[in-house]
């Protein structure tokens, strides 16, 4: 393990006390105990806050009365904000059509459904995910089968798609995690092949790009998330973008009661559907943060390059790979652990000391496969019914193939957004606590 400590560490010590009256000495010894990692008894790489999530704004509030004033607060029969956001959000896409939801779970149930989703059918996902990807897909009495995680990129591995699908495979739904772009181009091919729709879950990837597109706008539908902790929040909420009049006017009927509308009238006034609509409170938060959103999403970019060139000269941890002309948001921004080349330090035992250093982080998600949701699912009467015993045994095991997926769910620490939106410098401290843990990654693992 090379050592490459700039003295970075010496400099923020040394100045921490009385520059005047530090004597060589003492110098001397906060620089080593400056260079220790946090764990081992040195100082915390980051000592300073990070920015806040979620933020507010005082502008936002005359908007917020005024709807509120107005007793006009559900959508209706359209106009007001929800119309301004829908309108507003399909521009900042690319997108011919937007429709605002209550959430990126209510946006992925409808837009399944507008597929065509139907009780007994498949949809090959990717399993690295927040679980409510998984479970938009069981809502339908549907098979969610995992295609594998490429662990240089964290994202479904487009290689291991073809071999999922079978006479019921009806879509493929890609995850854009962390707001890094899928492969999308051999993804659609595949479907394309097999005459299978797509669906882009874009729920943590608002503005993230593919190829000069926006992640949304590379499939038959994309869904998107504004949750609290989201890049542009607003509590709860959600949207589904797309170009085809038919499919998104099939998305509004089913998020709005079922109720008919535009070029899908279905078979008389009500067809299925649920209410799964945003309220106008929601549309006016986000369509004031349209532009804090595209301002916040370059600073994030820029700070995830600075990062990246640190950790090329870093041994043992490794950004993720994003797929060609692509570019990330960074919802989180994932690390990679080599243990191997860290003297055995394991992942849990690097997010410990990283958290020392005054970074949070986290382990983010595991095989959450293992966990019992897909058990308890194959096990009900329903999807009994709908799929033969011997599917559902083979399908229980192929869990056990997904040996990209557990790689990932064993190597990868994640630091989310927020830390992105500090100052460069701060930033900068995260690069020195990497460097720290890395230079004493075998003290750290016999710990
Ligand atoms: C990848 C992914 N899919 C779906 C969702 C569901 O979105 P929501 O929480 O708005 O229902 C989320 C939200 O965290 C997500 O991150």
């Amino acid at each position: 393990m090379k050592a490459r400590l700039t003295r970075r560490g010496f400099v923020r010590a040394a100045a921490a006390g009385s520059a005047l009256t530090a004597s060589l000495k003492t110098r001397r010894a906060a620089a080593v105990t400056a260079d220790k990692p946090a764990l081992l008894g040195g100082t915390p790489a980051n000592q300073a806050s990070w920015p806040s999530w979620p933020q507010w704004q005082q502008s936002w509030e005359p908007r917020i009365l005024e709807i509120l004033r107005s007793g006009r607060w559900f959508r209706g029969s359209g106009g007001g904000s929800i119309a301004d956001f829908e309108t507003g959000y399909a521009k900042l896409l690319g997108a011919k059509r937007c429709l605002a939801t209550a959430s990126g779970t209510t946006a992925l149930i409808t837009a399944l459904h507008a597929m065509g989703l139907d009780a007994g059918d498949e949809v090959i996902v990717s399993p690295y995910t927040f679980i409510a990807t998984y479970n938009a897909i069981l809502i339908h009495k549907a098979l969610p089968v995992f295609a594998d995680t490429d662990p240089a990129t964290l994202t479904m591995d487009p290689a291991t798609v073809e071999s999922r699908i079978t006479d019921r495979t009806r879509l493929i739904l890609p995850v854009h995690i962390f707001g890094m772009p899928c492969d999308m181009n051999p993804i659609n091919t595949v479907a394309a092949r097999h005459g299978l729709g797509v669906v882009e879950d874009a729920c943590q990837a608002w503005l993230a790009e593919y190829q000069g597109k926006k992640c949304g706008t590379l499939a038959d539908l994309g869904c998107f998330s504004f949750q609290n902790s989201k890049h542009i929040p607003s509590g709860e909420g959600g949207a589904i973008s797309g170009n085809s009049d038919e499919l998104v006017d099939r998305c509004t009927a089913f998020h709005n009661c079922g109720r008919a509308t535009g070029v899908f009238q279905g078979k008389g006034c009500f067809t299925r559907g649920s209410n799964f609509r945003m309220q106008h409170y929601q549309a006016a938060m986000l369509v004031q943060q349209f532009d804090k959103l595209v301002e916040e999403t370059e600073i994030r970019r820029a700070n995830a390059d600075h990062l990246i060139a640190g950790l090329a000269k870093i041994a043992g941890v490794a950004p993720a790979r994003l797929p060609g002309n692509s570019r990330a948001v960074w919802h989180l921004f994932p690390l990679r652990i080599d243990s191997e080349q860290l003297n055995g330090l394991s992942r849990d035992g690097f997010v410990r000391a990283l958290r020392a250093e005054g970074v949070p982080c986290s382990a983010v998600y595991h095989e959450q496969y293992f966990d019992g949701l897909l058990d308890e699912a194959i096990q009900s009467r329903g999807f009994k019914r709908l799929f033969s015993e011997k599917r559902l045994k083979d399908y229980r095991e192929s869990f056990e193939a997904l040996a990209g997926n557990r790689q990932v769910c064993q190597t990868t620490v994640g630091l989310s957004q927020n830390l992105l939106l500090a100052q460069h410098s701060q930033v900068e401290h995260i690069l020195e606590a990497i460097e720290k843990i890395c230079d004493h990654s075998g003290e750290l693992a016999s710990k």
